[in-house]
């Protein structure tokens, strides 16, 4: 049996898909730069857009843009269809990603309480001790935000808000959000190239 070396099996893991889903946060192009990036690598990534998560995307990245991300997703399913394969933990995955992720969706995954396919994937990502990213966006932070921020964390999934970092000097918003949507892909285990890394000072 020839055993296979560091990169077949990182090429193995890709071929489990992510699945990434929108809600109605403000950040719709942090999720665009983020499956841009995906696609790029070569990513597999499943979507869902909650109702509001597609209304918010159309004001901020305009419906050209929202129609573009869409385009880059291999398989988008129906926040309603609670039949999906996301609905069931035997689907495979390699982690779900929620960006941006809604007070409203966190209240949800924390008290497990899937009225849709969104909170309902996230409740079968904790169940099966899968890696679930949520990436909330909100300003200022009330107790109940943070309490079920806590409750998220506790069951399990990784709370990586969306906050842009400046160090790396970004020019314009596209490169503020390509840089957070590269952190994120290399939270996940993936390599981005081409990614700012910041090298010390002497
Ligand atoms: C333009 C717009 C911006 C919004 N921004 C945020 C936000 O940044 N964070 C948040 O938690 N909710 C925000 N909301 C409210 C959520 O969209 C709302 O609570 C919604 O019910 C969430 O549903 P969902 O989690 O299923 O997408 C915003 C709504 C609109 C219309």
């Amino acid at each position: 049996m020839v055993k296979a070396g560091a990169e077949d099996m990182i090429k193995d893991e890709n071929r489990d898909p992510i699945l990434l889903a929108i809600t109605g946060a403000s950040g719709s192009i942090y999720s665009f730069k983020f499956i841009e990036i995906l696609r790029d690598l070569g990513q597999e990534v499943h979507l869902i857009v909650s109702s509001t998560g597609e209304q918010v995307s159309k004001i901020e990245i305009k419906e050209d843009g929202f129609q573009a991300l869409i385009r880059m997703a291999h398989t988008v399913y129906s926040p309603d269809n609670l039949a999906a394969a996301p609905a069931s933990g035997s689907s495979r995955w390699k982690a779900m990603v929620i960006l941006p992720c809604t007070m409203g969706t966190m209240a949800s995954i924390a008290h497990g309480f899937s009225q849709n396919l969104i909170h309902r994937a996230a409740d079968c990502f904790l169940k099966e001790r899968r890696p679930l990213i949520l990436v909330p966006r909100e300003t200022p932070l009330n107790r109940i935000h943070l309490q079920n921020m806590l409750l998220a964390e506790k069951a399990g999934a990784v709370i990586y808000p969306a906050m842009p970092s400046f160090y790396h000097q970004p020019g314009n918003i596209d490169e503020m959000a390509s840089f957070f949507a590269g952190r994120l892909a290399e939270f996940m285990g993936l390599r981005v190239d081409g990614l700012k890394r910041w090298h010390g000072i002497d």
